[in-house]
This record gives C-alpha cells, sequence and structure tokens, in this order.
C-alpha cells in the first residue's frame, strides 16, 4: 500500500495505480457504476460514477472508474451537485435504453423516471448505451470479435463489416456483462447463437450437460496451454469426480 487518500473524511490506502472506483468500492464506498468490469481497462462512458476529487488545491468532478489515485486526494462520492450531475446523465441513458432494467431501477434511485430528452431510436441494437463493455470485455479474452462502428451519433457497437466474425467463439462473454442485456443470444441444449452464429456446445461426457461452445474450448486449450480432457466434464461432474477420489483415498 503506498497511496493514501481520503474518502468522504475517512482515510484509505491504495496501490499505485489502482483506479478510484476500485478503491473506494473496497473501502465500502457505494459509487454506482453501469460501464465499470474490474478486469478491463476503463474508458468513462456512462459516466454515473461521477465522484468530486480534490486535488492540488482544486476541486473537480470526475468519473471515479478511470481515474488513478494519487496521494493526498480527498474525494466526496455524494453530495448534492454529484446526485444532480449522476440524474442528467441517467436521463440521457434512459432515452437511449428505456428497456433496461438496470439503467431504469437506478434512475429511479436518482429520482429520474422519464427523460425529458426524445428518446433515441436506434434499430440496429435497441438500449445499447454504446458503454463498449462488450468491445472491451471480448478483446480482454483474446477475441476482439467487436468494435465500434461509425462514429459520433452514428456511433454502433457490432462485427466488423457487420460479417460473422471469424474469431467470435461464442463463448457468450459479452452477453453476461452487458448492463442493458440487450445482446441477443439464444441457447438450446446443444447449441448457442450469437451475433449471427450458431455454436455447437462439447457435451459433458459423464451426464451431457452442455460445458463451453467447441470453439471457445479449441481456443482456451490451444491459447491457455490446458489438458485436452480439459473440458470434458461439467463443473458438478467434475466436483463429483474430485469428491469420489478423495473418498476412495484410504487413511
Ligand atoms: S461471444 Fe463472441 S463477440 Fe461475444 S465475447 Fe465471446 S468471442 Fe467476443
Ligand atoms: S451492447 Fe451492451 S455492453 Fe455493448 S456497448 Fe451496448 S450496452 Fe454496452
Ligand atoms: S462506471 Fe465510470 S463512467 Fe461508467
Amino acid at each position: 500500500m503506498d497511496v493514501k487518500l481520503k474518502i468522504n473524511d475517512v482515510e484509505v490506502s491504495a496501490q499505485k495505480g489502482e483506479y478510484l472506483l476500485d478503491v473506494a468500492r473496497k473501502a465500502g464506498f457505494e459509487i454506482p457504476s453501469l460501464c465499470h468490469h474490474e478486469a478491463v481497462r476503463p474508458i468513462g462512458s456512462c459516466r454515473v460514477c461521477l465522484v468530486e476529487v480534490v486535488a492540488g488545491g482544486k476541486t473537480s468532478l470526475t468519473t471515479s472508474c478511470n481515474y488513478v489515485v494519487e496521494p493526498g486526494i480527498e474525494v466526496t462520492t455524494d453530495s448534492e451537485l454529484i446526485h444532480k450531475m449522476r440524474a442528467v446523465n441517467l436521463e440521457l441513458l434512459l432515452a437511449r435504453a428505456p428497456g433496461a432494467r438496470r439503467v431504469r431501477d437506478l434512475a429511479a434511485r436518482y429520482g429520474v423516471s422519464r427523460p425529458r430528452f426524445a428518446p433515441v431510436d436506434d434499430n440496429w441494437l435497441p438500449n445499447c448505451i454504446l458503454c463498449e463493455l462488450c468491445v472491451r470485455v471480448c478483446e480482454h479474452q483474446g477475441h476482439s470479435a467487436l468494435s465500434t462502428l461509425g462514429r459520433g451519433d452514428q456511433k454502433k457497437i457490432g462485427l466488423p463489416f457487420n460479417r460473422p466474425a471469424e474469431s467470435c467463439v461464442g463463448c457468450g462473454a459479452c452477453y453476461s456483462v452487458c448492463p442493458t442485456e440487450c445482446i441477443l443470444m439464444k441457447e438450446t441444449r446443444t447449441n448457442r447463437t450469437i451475433w449471427g452464429q450458431t455454436f455447437d456446445f462439447v457435451p459433458c461426457k459423464e451426464c451431457g450437460a452442455p460445458v463451453i461452445t467447441e470453439k471457445h474450448r479449441d481456443f482456451a486449450i490451444k491459447n491457455q496451454e490446458l489438458p485436452e480432457n480439459y473440458y470434458d466434464l461439467c463443473e458438478a461432474c467434475k466436483q463429483a469426480a474430485a469428491s469420489k477420489r478423495f473418498a476412495s483415498v484410504a487413511w
């Protein structure tokens, strides 16, 4: 621990290079977020994690997810101004994503039930708030199948050239992290369809439950140097097999 700062008048220690949102949450302070995931690089897109920071005698309102902590800063995680600015940002997000439960719930906590702004008509990916979390997670996993397309008010999220991406392995990570649940994914017991491609599942050799897509398995085994049989069993059957082995050990 080599950075000392204050959050809401409480002295907190952090590692050099840590982001303020992560530090504050670890210390027990609540800050809302939509576009944040601790595993991927932050881009400060949704702006609901705003906090006030006093650094070098200057006070500023800043997004905490992409603010690297500095020694001696004094942070306030809630105030009238912060509340007001978060509410404005949530109003903008709600106009883009009126059908997103998480955005609606968060907006309601800030007193916003209906945005004053005109709804954004997005036939491409309805309810997408362009937070790029899906793009960053996909890139972090080593696939880089998604990207931002266009600029300004033409900006969209999708597959380059709008064609099924060769590098997509159907892992579903983008679907899992999307804060507005706007990515379409369909699953049966044998396959998963996402971003215009259908991926067959590897069935568990014991119980037949889907383990992982075949393409994702091949990618993981090759890139993480895992044994060929690593995905032969689902987690439940792996654990059952481990317990059986443990029980059969002579004591
Ligand atoms: S399902 Fe495809 S696009 Fe989504 S994170 Fe996995 S590889 Fe990327
Ligand atoms: S699809 Fe979801 S995760 Fe991706 S940019 Fe849109 S809202 Fe964010
Ligand atoms: S969580 Fe910080 S800008 Fe979205």
